[in-house]
């Protein structure tokens, strides 16, 4: 008897975008700030600058970040709202905590990190692999199974991801170990304007 089977085709729902920007114009305005907070440790509260508002300072480059969020946001996933940036934070990551402190950003949106440095490796977390007690691994490493994406920016290049996406930096690049001190800026989105509907409306 002849197989009727098709293959009709895999809709893959509910992804995690991670969105990638290039923007190397930030550089020049971002390390000669970056430089300050390396020569201050007054500055620093453990692995992050102790002033969470950073780009507050910086209004020209916040923009330029914002209006990344909301090209990405706002005119190719359609969200029907504004974006607005909330926390702005520079990262300083030593050897000894690489691949430690896997987390999440809470009252945030979206978040997003500009790389001004080579050699930056984040690894992100498939948030709903937690909730599956099977674990079949895959023949080949695919987009479509993996349970953790590891990403290598350039310089100059920006990620932009759901707030709730679990991810840590990495060392590892082709067996390659980075030892130097990791910095990078990073910063979180909220929607501005009034958002939802009826009974389930807020205004940010
Ligand atoms: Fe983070």
């Amino acid at each position: 008897m002849v197989s009727t089977m098709k293959y009709v085709g895999t809709d893959s729902i509910f992804a995690t975008h991670i969105a990638k920007y290039s923007l190397p114009e930030l550089i020049d305005e971002i390390t000669p700030i970056h430089k300050d907070y390396i020569t201050d440790e007054s500055l620093w509260f453990a692995n992050q600058s102790e002033n969470c508002y950073l780009l507050n300072n910086h209004k020209e480059i916040q923009q330029k970040l914002i209006d990344v969020a909301h090209d990405f946001l706002v005119k190719r996933l359609n969200y029907d709202c504004n974006v607005q940036m909330t926390t702005s934070w520079f990262t300083r990551t030593r050897n000894k905590d690489y691949q430690k402190n896997k987390h999440t950003h809470h009252n945030s949106w979206w978040s997003g990190v500009y790389y001004f440095q080579d050699e930056c490796a984040i690894q992100f977390d498939n948030v709903l692999a937690q909730f599956s007690s099977i674990k079949v691994l895959p023949k080949d490493f695919s987009l479509n199974t993996t349970e953790l994406a590891t990403y290598r920016p350039k310089k100059g290049e920006l990620l932009l991801f759901p707030s709730q996406t679990p991810h840590m930096v990495i060392k590892n690049e082709n067996k390659k170990q980075y030892t130097h001190t990791r910095s990078s800026l990073a910063f979180n989105f909220m929607p501005k304007g009034k958002i939802g509907h009826y009974d389930s409306h807020w205004e940010f």
